[in-house]
């Protein structure tokens, strides 16, 4: 089945063409070859090179003909699946379901499935030609900024509010992404969008010209280090974001693009601007008057590739102009073009194509038996529990076959609004809504919307009643979705929009003591108050935008169907009210996400998830009481299952600093393991934490002696716990003199 695909890229008449010259000896080292490559350019062809990062009418990056070197597009979008390719691809869960799972080795499978498809759908355009938007191999994923105000459009992204969740889970979705072939990369990643991104988000105006003013502090110990283990993790791109810092725009900022990433962080790849960020510079900040002083700042700043909204002339193009006036050197723009075409031959461009394994996928890998059972897995793995009144759930399977299930609320069959953003789209007989799902374990399904969006403007009370009333158990499923809060359309509030408080009151009113499920389909925080008080709604499930397996997922959690118990946990603070939360324009982390919260408890904390079972922690075993400076220390905790079922746990490791001389979080997450442990049993779970997870910035990163908190458990702590045991505690001590990181 592959041949073809190898056969026809093989006999692409241009790529033949060249075949001599040094770039193209696969016997030489890379660098090699790349000197040859960029210095055979000329500075107009550099300049094309810069200037055409795709996006609607600029099209990809022009052939070089003379060198048989084809076109490439560098737009493509792989958050969770090949979003926006032409064609059918699998739709794995939103960035934040997935974050909910806790768990790298799953965000690496679904990061490993993705380049796979994005591969053999590549493969397949160049076969015919087509070199438009989404055809490519280098992703503008993962979002790695941080989810800091509940009502942002672009939660749904993100990993979540925790600096270092986001740096484990984006760093194994790089390498999943990019692959373990030691010549070749499957496909490259983009960590986006850099940086201090997630200000207000509604246009016309704010995305396109806000400026963050952000502390040095909150700079580097929210906003940058997911960014740094992300080049650690070899990513070959990064992307500049729409806002200004602190007066600068990302796209034109030398410290951020060549101070810190190439500078203090050794990044050796390219920088794109987000998509119409370069010209924004001056039409959306007016930070510059020209286009030709546009480009001058950007391409100096660090900026190596333009994404331009569409415009008939990109900035970039004026890059010759720049040089032939000495406001840009040649040296600048060769060093701008080499790390895009270091990408290129690294994803195999300029190799003999049957060297490249990656080749020989075609449309077959694409929608694969393993790939739908991962997407259904991955479901599985990122619902959080977050209420389960006198054990409500799971549901007896036996009994739910002999059992009608009322499905209602926007959510209940709409195949398109389970998906979240930046979504591939799969083909339709793959699309399971809860309706859908329900009906494979249910002996009978009544279905009614309420609404058909979730804004839910206009609510039709009858037919809610009609399927609840008909029912022996109501599974209301309510939410956000794309109409509410998405790219470019920030929340008003955290109320269930529209009707939908109504129609669940009323659903639990019908239901008079049956039992009430309420499934969560959402990214940003909800204010739930009511039906977590409420005795009436047994149980509430967060769902996140779970895309294609969304219905198979759901009657798997319900009835606990093969091991599918729920064990994720919340990857972001739900708020109790506006009250709690700074405005999203004060970029002080003052306040907000669990390491700066106020004292008010909030609804639900960042890490809470329930679970089938129950989970006992002992012997939290210390490697050392004294620790120095820059050692590091290991530790153990141990879980036991002593509830009534198999279950995955995801284990929290948190650190507080005793008496840092700058201020530091309340408490950080430093580790976490979700493991399976099998019913009756117990497991020793083991951490390292690294002197760098103490490190406190104080003008540099900084060691200092004193007196820590290590907490561990199924939880954050000074919360309300499930069992007491649920989070253990132990102190050590660091001794000797503070030092600066780099001396570690
Ligand atoms: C990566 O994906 C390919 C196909 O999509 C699969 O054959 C391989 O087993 C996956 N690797 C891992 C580690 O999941
Ligand atoms: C370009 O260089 C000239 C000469 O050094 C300088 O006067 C001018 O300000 C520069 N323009 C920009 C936009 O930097
Ligand atoms: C449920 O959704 C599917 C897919 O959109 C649609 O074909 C079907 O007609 C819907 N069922 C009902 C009862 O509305
Ligand atoms: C399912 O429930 C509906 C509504 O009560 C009813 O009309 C229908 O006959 C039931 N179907 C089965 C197979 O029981
Ligand atoms: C839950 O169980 C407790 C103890 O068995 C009982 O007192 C309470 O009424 C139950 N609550 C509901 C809503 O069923
Ligand atoms: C931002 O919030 C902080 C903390 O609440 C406050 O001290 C500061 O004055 C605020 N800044 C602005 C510009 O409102
Ligand atoms: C401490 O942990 C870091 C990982 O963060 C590792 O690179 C380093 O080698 C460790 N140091 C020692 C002394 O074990």
């Amino acid at each position: 089945m592959a041949v073809p695909y190898l056969t026809a890229v093989l006999l692409l008449a241009p790529l033949s063409r060249g075949q001599d010259f040094p770039f193209r000896d696969p016997t030489l080292p890379w660098e090699e070859r790349l000197d040859d490559l960029v210095n055979r350019l000329t500075l107009d062809e550099m300049v094309l090179q810069m200037a055409r990062g795709g996006a609607k009418a600029n099209g990809p990056a022009p052939p070089i003909k003379r060198l048989g070197i084809g076109p490439y597009n560098w737009n493509t979008e792989c958050l969770r699946g090949d979003a926006e390719a032409p064609g059918w691809a699998t739709a794995f869960p939103q960035a934040l379901g997935l974050a909910a799972s806790f768990s790298p080795p799953l965000i690496y499978r679904v990061a490993n499935a993705t380049a796979t498809e994005v591969r053999a759908k590549h493969n397949h355009f160049v076969s015919v030609g087509n070199y438009k938007d989404h055809t490519g191999l280098s992703c503008f994923s993962p979002v790695l900024n941080i989810m800091r105000h509940p009502l942002w459009g672009r939660n749904q992204e993100t990993y979540g509010e925790d600096p270092f969740l986001t740096a484990e889970l984006g760093v194994a979705f790089v390498k999943g992404l990019q692959g373990d072939h030691p010549r070749y990369v499957k496909a490259s990643a983009g960590c986006k969008h850099f940086d201090v991104h997630g200000g207000p988000e509604n246009i016309p105006t704010s995305r396109l010209s806000f400026d963050a003013k952000v502390s040095e502090r909150d700079w580097r110990m929210t906003f940058l280090p997911q960014f740094e283990a992300c080049v650690l993790a070899g990513t070959f791109s990064f992307m500049c974001s729409y806002n200004r810092i602190n007066g600068v725009p990302a796209c034109a900022n030398k410290r951020l693009l060549t101070d810190i990433l190439r500078g203090e962080w050794g990044f050796q790849g390219y920088v794109v601007s987000d998509e119409g960020a370069v010209e924004l510079i001056m039409v959306g900040h007016q930070f510059t008057h020209s286009f030709l002083e546009t480009a001058i700042v950007s391409v100096n700043a660090g900026c190596d590739l333009e994404l331009s909204y569409g415009m008939k002339q990109n900035v970039f193009t004026h890059i010759g102009e720049a040089v032939a006036k000495g406001n840009i050197s040649l040296e600048t723009v060769k060093a701008r073009v080499r790390p895009l075409f270091r990408t290129r031959m690294r994803l195999g461009e300029f190799d003999p194509p049957a060297m490249n394994p990656y080749n020989a996928l075609g449309p077959e890998d694409v929608q694969t038996d393993a790939h739908r059972q991962l997407a259904l897995q991955a479901a599985i793995q990122s619902f959080v529990l977050l209420k389960n009144q006198n054990g409500t759930l799971p549901l007896r399977a036996t009994d739910v076959r002999k059992k009608t299930l009322a499905v209602v609320g926007p959510f209940a069959n709409n195949s398109v609004l389970l998906f979240g953003d930046y979504a591939p789209i799969p083909e339709p007989q793959y699309i399971f809504t809860p309706r859908r799902g329900l009906e494979t374990i249910a002996g009978n399904v009544t279905f009614a919307a309420g609404c058909t969006f979730p804004r839910c403007d206009w609510y039709r009370p009858a037919e809610v009643k009609a399927a609840v009333q008909a029912a022996d158990i109501a599974i209301v499923c309510l939410g956000t979705g794309i109409d509410v809060e998405t790219e470019a359309v920030d929340r008003k509030g955290l109320d269930l929009p529209g009707h939908q408080l109504d129609l669940l009151q009323d659903v639990v009113a019908w239901a008079a003591g049956r039992p009430v499920i309420l499934l969560l389909f959402n990214a940003g925080p909800l204010d739930v108050s009511w039906a977590k008080a409420h005795d009436g709604v047994g149980a509430i499930l967060a769902c996140f935008f779970p895309a294609q397996a969304t219905g198979l997922a759901i009657a798997k959690v319900l009835v606990g169907d093969e091991g599918a118990n729920p064990a994720g946990r919340l990857p972001a603070t739900w708020p109790a009210g506006m009250h709690q939360v700074p405005p999203m324009e004060n970029y002080t982390m003052a306040g907000r996400t669990y390491r700066y919260y106020g004292d008010d408890p909030p609804l639900y904390p960042f890490g809470y998830g329930l679970s089938y079972t129950l989970f006992r922690y002992s012997d939290l075993v210390l490697g050392a009481e004294v620790v120095p400076v820059c050692g590091n220390l290991s530790l153990s905790v141990v879980v036991e299952n002593v509830g009534p079922r198999d279950s995955e746990e995801v284990v929290q490791l948190y650190l507080r600093w005793g008496e840092a001389s700058v201020p530091v979080p309340r408490w950080q997450l430093v580790g976490f393991h979700r493991v399976l442990v099998p019913q009756g049993q117990a497991t020793k779970v083991p951490f390292l934490l690294s002197f760098r997870q103490r490190a406190v910035w104080a003008g540099e990163w900084r060691l200092e002696p004193g007196s820590f908190t290590l907490f561990a458990g199924g939880q954050q702590p000074f919360q309300e716990t499930r069992v007491p045991s649920n989070v253990l505690r132990a102190d050590f001590s660091v001794s000797g003199s503070a030092r600066k990181r780099s001396q570690c």
